[in-house]
């Protein structure tokens, strides 16, 4: 955590790295009678939102979760409009991104996207590399289970290879194969759609990150909701096994 300024003029803690389950988006459509695919569209402006607000409150990460391992079991058609929404959104905002100093990247298994979409991804990834502001990065078919499960795989890897033996696996060497390893710990998780439920996203990560749940539907969530949710963390105590003395 770091202290800074609101422009209010109040020391708050701001969480260096915040991750949020973007939910509703159907939910938001259907309430307005109209087709799921038009929430998940109106959903990019909740995005843009809180890049915006991540910028200006200094936070470091932020990571959206997008498409999980799971959602490839919905409806077709919704699937391949969240593929297209996903590359149009791509093609249109990179550039945006790399003007405001962003770093981008998109974490999950990629196998099993479009070779187009792929070389979309990578390219945008490139472009942003060297930039040194906010790191934005997108889960897509991204799954916590997964994630640990590939990070033992690289572990094992090394094994057979005798690059290290099994007495090297240990928390922090799992951990160096995670995603967002490089990235600072996840002291917030925020969930909108009103679930209280963690569908698979950073399971290693969130170990002691502060959760925050919201009614609020994804395209109904904005920079003031998001402001609201970073209010809420600074008036957390975060003991991480200790007692509240100790943190005092
Ligand atoms: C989240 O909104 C977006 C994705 C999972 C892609 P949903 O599509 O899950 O919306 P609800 O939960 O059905 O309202
Ligand atoms: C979690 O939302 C995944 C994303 C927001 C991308 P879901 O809507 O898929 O979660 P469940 O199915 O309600 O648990
Ligand atoms: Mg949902």
């Amino acid at each position: 955590m770091t202290i800074s300024t609101t422009p209010a003029g109040q020391y708050i803690n701001i969480p260096k790295h915040i991750a949020i389950i973007m939910d509703g988006n159907g939910r938001w459509a259907q309430a307005q009678g109209k087709s799921r695919v038009t929430g998940h569209k109106a959903g990019v402006d909740s995005v843009r939102a809180v890049v915006r607000g991540a910028r200006k409150a200094g936070v470091e990460a932020l990571t959206l979760f997008a498409f999980s391992s799971e959602n490839w079991q919905r409806p077709e058609q919704e699937v391949s409009v969240l593929m297209d929404l996903f590359m149009y959104v791509l093609t249109k905002e990179v550039k945006r991104l790399h003007k405001n100093n962003i770093r981008f990247q998109v974490v999950g298994d990629l196998s099993r996207f479009s070779a187009k979409l792929q070389k979309n991804i990578a390219k945008s990834e490139q472009l942003t590399a060297d930039n040194t502001g906010l790191v934005l990065s997108i889960a897509a078919n991204y799954g916590g289970r997964w994630d640990i499960a590939n990070a033992a795989k690289k572990l094992a890897l090394q094994v057979k290879n005798a690059e290290i033996s099994p007495d090297d696996i240990d928390e922090v060497s799992l951990h160096e194969h995670t995603c967002l390893a490089q990235l600072p710990p996840l002291d917030l998780l925020i969930r909108t759609g009103g679930d209280f439920r963690i569908s698979n996203f950073l399971l290693w990560q969130a170990a002691y990150a502060e959760f925050y749940f919201t009614e609020i539907l994804w395209p109904d969530f904005n920079e003031v909701e998001f402001e609201q949710a970073i209010s809420t963390f600074d008036q957390r105590e975060r003991r991480f096994g200790k007692t509240g003395e100790q943190v005092k």
